[in-house]
Parts: C-alpha cells; structure tokens; sequence
C-alpha cells in the first residue's frame, strides 16, 4: 500500500524491513511537543507574511490543540508507517483540520524542522540539567559547612600526602560541578539559533520572515547559513562533551566514596537509601550508585563518540545519518539527569566518621612538610630543610612511630633550628589551619569560598 507523504514518485512500496529500519517515531516521539511548538510559530509567520490565510492558521492551532491533548493524554496513535514523529502529526492535523493541515509545510522542510525540534529540545534539557548542577553544588556547599574543620587526610598517588579539611575537599567538587555548569551554559548560546527558513537546504521561494519565527520560539538569532542549518549537529556533540564532563566529576566522586566507603577505610556512611544488599552475603551494603554512576560515565563518553563520528564523513548538506543522533543525545541527557538528581539528594545522605579521618591523618607522616616548611622559616634553604626531614622521616619508619612522637633532642639531631615551638606546627590542626590563603585548606579559607559559592547560586 502507498500512503507515505512522498510515495507518488514510488512506483513500488518499500519493504517492511526497510520501514522498520528507517523509523525513528519510536523514539523521537519524544520531540513532540517542540514539533509542534515549532509547527505552530511557523504557521503563525505564514499567516502573517499572507502566504497562509488567517483560517488556516486558525484551523491549525485548534488542530493542534486537539493533537496535544491526544498525545498527552496517551490516546495520539503513533504509525510506523509514517515513519517519524513530524510526519505522524502533520497526517492528523490534516484528518483534522484538512487543506490548512496540508498547507502547513509551505516553506519548510523535515530538515530544517529536526533540526529546530532538537534546539527546542536541547535548550530545555540544558536548562534542567544546570538546573540540577545548581542543586548539586548547593548540597555540596552544605556538607562542606558542616565539615569546615574535619581533618582527613589528602592523598596523593593514593598515599597520605598532607593533612585537609573535609570541607575543602568537598569544595573541589563544587568547583568542577561550576565549571561544568559554565559549559552548559556555553553551549546553550549556540543551541539557542533557529534553523527553520533553512527548508531542505536552500531556503525557501516564499517571503519568510525567519526572525519573526526565532523570536516567537526565543531564539537569540536564527542559522545564518540554510546548508550549515540543516546539516551541521555540532551544538549536540558539544553538549555531549560538556555533560561527558560532568559524567567524569561524578565519576571520580563516586570512586572516593567508594574508596572511603569501605570498611578498610571507613571515612563515611551512605544512607541505606542510596545503598543496596548482597542476595548471598547477609552483611553487605554495597554503594550501587556511586558504583552505577561511574559505570553510566562509560555510556555517556561513548554518546559523544557516536556523534562525533556519525558527524565526520558527513557532505554537506542534510543526510539520513543525522537521524541517528538523537538516541545517544536522549540517553545522555535522562543519564545525566538521573545521575544528577540522586547525587544533590545523596549528599544530604553522607556521614562523615571524623574519628576515623583523623586517625588516618595521623598515619604516613603527613605534617612532614609543615616541618621542612618550620625550618625555611628559619632561615635553612627548602632543599636542605626537605633533607633533613627525610632523615627524620627515615628513623620514625624505621621506629614504627610519628615525627610528634620524637623528643625535642630526637628532632635536633636533624636540625639546630629545631625549638620548642616545633610541636604546635606538627599538630593536624597546627597544619591545615597555616594554609590560609586563598584557595587553601584553612578552615578559615572553606569559610570564605562557601559564602562565594552561595553568592552565586
Ligand atoms: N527523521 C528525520 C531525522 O531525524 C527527519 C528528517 C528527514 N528528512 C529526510 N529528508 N529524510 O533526521
């Protein structure tokens, strides 16, 4: 059977297979109510440029109307063979309002309509998702207050390296999660172009008024080049390469709580909400979703790949390949907007063991470069001072014991230098609170970056 919009030039049906294979209603259906948004501020500009009628305009809005409740309301049947979701809505206007439903495509293609839809998509999802990054880092902000003055250790090359506090660890998360909310925001301004005018790839024969159509949809501008309009998805491999970002800040969060998690390590708890059981071994709680959120960053790094190399052996202008870019575009943003929701909700679920923070801290020597730094301040050059306190280091492995654990007459033997004022600075208290500078660990420092933080969510 014909049937399908352009099947007078066929002069056979296409084959079952085929129309299985080039459908995408199943899953850009979800684009429907921006189909029809962009629909509806087209024919609004067709009837105002007299290149529709006033009646046809009204007919397709009532239209329309009827569609959108039909598709809201679960009734709007979706047809296979009518292979996408801007052909599935145009054949029931036209069985519901007639000649105006057929006149609606005047001056406008399925190209340059996709490719609306998607921006129309794509800036809401932007929206939400720096949305939910605001909620994140606001969360974030509060575990990092209750916790301005908790000391654990900071590692580097998964070794204890100096002394932090809690909060500023926390605040380094924020600061990625800014970032990321900067790019989002970035990429948004060249989501925010309208393609419509761009027809199949030309333009169009009728007087369009293409601003009048960017501004009724919020557009900032419209496309400024109808081949580039239609063809080029750069501003979706963008997004992907912003949120394949935040996909990696998550991640690597996730790897610490795991890390502190476990009960070798025992920094925090997750709330059981967030955590699941084994179905064998009675006394696990595993933290699925830290561990889920870093297996999920797989699939959203592959989205971007997908779409940069369904991109890159494309000619100018529109090629059926551009219909693959909306599933791996709707997975990364339901993933990142999954992932992001259950993590500002999981960071009110942390709780932070102090004691076992601190022990740790006071393992591996982690006040040893506030005692090199002590004596560059007086006067001995950090090469030398650096030596000396690798001497000492050396006898308290040897030792089994802490630098704090020496005597007086124990740390000269390494240094003169070495008085009695020694002991307040090997403290991790005396520690963190000396690295008070901007961007620094002092507790004093956490304070000050929380109040910036908030000032600007
Ligand atoms: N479903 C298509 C897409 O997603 C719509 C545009 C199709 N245009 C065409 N000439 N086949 O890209």
């Amino acid at each position: 059977k014909k049937g399908e919009a352009w099947s007078a030039r066929f002069s056979e049906p296409v084959s079952d297979l085929v129309k299985r294979y080039t459908a995408s209603v199943f899953f850009d259906k979800r684009l429907a109510q921006f189909d029809i948004q962009g629909s509806l501020a087209h024919a609004e500009m067709l009837a105002h440029q007299q290149i529709i009628s006033a009646q046809d305009y009204a007919d397709i809005q009532r239209g329309m109307t009827q569609i959108k409740g039909e598709i809201d309301g679960g009734q709007f049947e979706w047809l296979l063979d009518l292979e996408d979701v801007h052909l599935n809505i145009e054949k029931r206007l036209t069985e519901l309002v007639g000649d105006a439903g057929k006149r609606l495509h005047t001056g406008r293609s399925r190209n340059d309509q996709v490719a609306t839809d998607i921006r129309l998509y794509m800036r809401s999802a932007i929206d939400d998702i720096s949305g939910l990054l605001r909620d994140l880092r606001a969360a974030l902000v509060d575990l990092a207050e209750q916790h301005a003055d908790t000391i654990l250790p900071g590692f580097t090359h998964m070794q204890v390296a100096q002394p932090i506090t809690f909060g500023h660890h926390v605040l380094a998360y924020v600061e990625m999660f800014g970032r990321d909310a900067e790019r989002m925001a970035d990429a948004r301004k060249r989501v925010n172009r309208l393609p419509l005018g761009a027809a199949a790839l030309a333009g169009t024969t009728f007087p369009i008024d293409r601003l009048r159509v960017a501004k009724t949809l919020g557009f900032d501008d419209v496309c400024r080049n109808s081949l580039d309009a239609v063809s080029d998805r750069d501003f979706a491999i963008e997004f992907c390469a912003a949120a394949a970002l935040v996909m990696t800040h998550i991640s690597r969060m996730s790897e610490e709580l795991v890390i502190w998690m476990s009960p070798r390590v025992g920094f925090i708890d997750i709330a059981d909400r967030f955590c699941t059981g084994s179905s064998i071994m009675p006394q696990k709680k595993n933290p699925d979703v830290p561990e889920l959120a870093r297996g999920k960053t797989g699939r959203v790094n592959g989205h971007l790949i997908a779409l940069l190399t369904l991109m890159k052996g494309q000619p100018l202008a529109y090629n059926k390949d551009n219909q693959e870019d909306k599933e791996p575009l709707f997975d990364t943003v339901d993933t990142l907007t999954d992932t992001l929701r259950i993590f500002a909700d999981m960071a009110s679920g942390i709780t932070v063991k102090p004691e076992a923070m601190r022990a740790a801290a006071l393992q591996g020597y982690a006040t040893a470069t506030d005692l090199a730094d002590y004596l560059v301040k007086k006067g001995l050059p950090f090469r030398d001072a650096h030596e000396a306190v690798a001497h000492a280091v050396r006898t308290c492995v040897d030792r089994n014991c802490d630098l704090s654990d020496l005597t007086l007459d124990e740390l000269r033997v390494y240094s003169p230098l070495i008085e009695n004022d020694i002991f307040g600075v090997l403290t991790l208290e005396g520690s963190v609170a000396a690295r008070d500078h901007i961007g620094g660990t002092a507790p004093n420092q956490v304070r000050l970056a929380i109040a910036e933080v908030r000032k600007s969510l």
